[in-house]
């Protein structure tokens, strides 16, 4: 079998929202089709690594935003090249909340949907979805497809990424001159990909559960 010829198969760009209670989830997706008219479904495949599927298949819901061709190619990075269960993707955006979930503003469409079903594969979960609300945005952009991603889009992808990690690699190294946050309480050493500064206020030691104030930047 040739799997190349599954890249002839090509849909549009998406950005997917979802939310876990109150926190924002999303990733880039284009396995999406509008699959019957009345009621108005779609269907959505997910690959069962993406954490925002786990979302999904908990709360019921998602939203779509349609990306067009001059979308900033950072948006796609964001989106795709990084896993939610890490990062506050939508943090680093323009978006609007509707009644709980996310849309980015710059967008062709917008769409919520409520899942109906699902199928499972081993390395995808199906999902077929009622579209219970449908807007058109205001830009009048055409929709950027994956071939378009594969064909010229994605180098601007990789290198708006690259550039992303850079700044956040020398913001962490210039303002913590190499030391590291520590619990001044259990020892716990903070390496996530956040910078300590900018996680929430509320955040706690994984560990021992104390609040930000008592962790102190060391060297280890
Ligand atoms: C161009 C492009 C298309 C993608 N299409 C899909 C897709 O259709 N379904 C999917 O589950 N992941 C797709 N991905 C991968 C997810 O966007 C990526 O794994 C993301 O980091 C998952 O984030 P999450 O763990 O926060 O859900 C695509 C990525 C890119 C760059």
């Amino acid at each position: 079998m040739n799997l190349d010829a599954l890249y002839t198969l090509t849909h549009g760009l998406y950005v997917l929202g979802a939310c876990k209670g109150e926190r924002l989830v999303g990733s880039i997706v284009d396995a999406v089709m509008q699959t019957a008219n009345k009621p108005v479904v779609i269907s959505l495949s997910c690959s069962n690594t993406s954490y925002t599927k786990e979302c999904i298949e908990e709360s019921g819901e998602f939203s779509l935003s349609v990306l067009g061709k001059t979308i900033n190619p950072f948006i796609v990075a964001n989106f795709g090249f990084q896993t939610s269960r890490k990062v506050d993707k939508w943090q680093n955006v323009d978006y609007e909340l509707i009644d709980g979930l996310p849309y980015l503003k710059d967008n062709l469409a917008i769409f919520r949907c409520k899942v109906l079903q699902k199928i499972v594969f081993d390395s995808n979960t199906l999902f077929v979805a009622e579209v219970i609300m449908a807007e058109s945005g205001n830009c009048p952009d055409k929709p950027l497809t994956y071939l378009d991603y594969r064909s010229y889009f994605k180098n601007d992808v990789m290198d708006s990424f690259k550039k992303h990690i850079e700044g956040k690699e020398s913001k962490m190294t210039k303002d913590n001159n190499g030391k590291k946050w520590v619990c001044t309480v259990c020892g716990y050493v903070y390496d996530g990909d956040v910078p300590f500064e900018e996680l929430p206020e509320d955040w706690v030691c994984p560990l021992c559960g104390v609040d930000k104030t008592l962790f102190e930047l060391q060297e280890v």
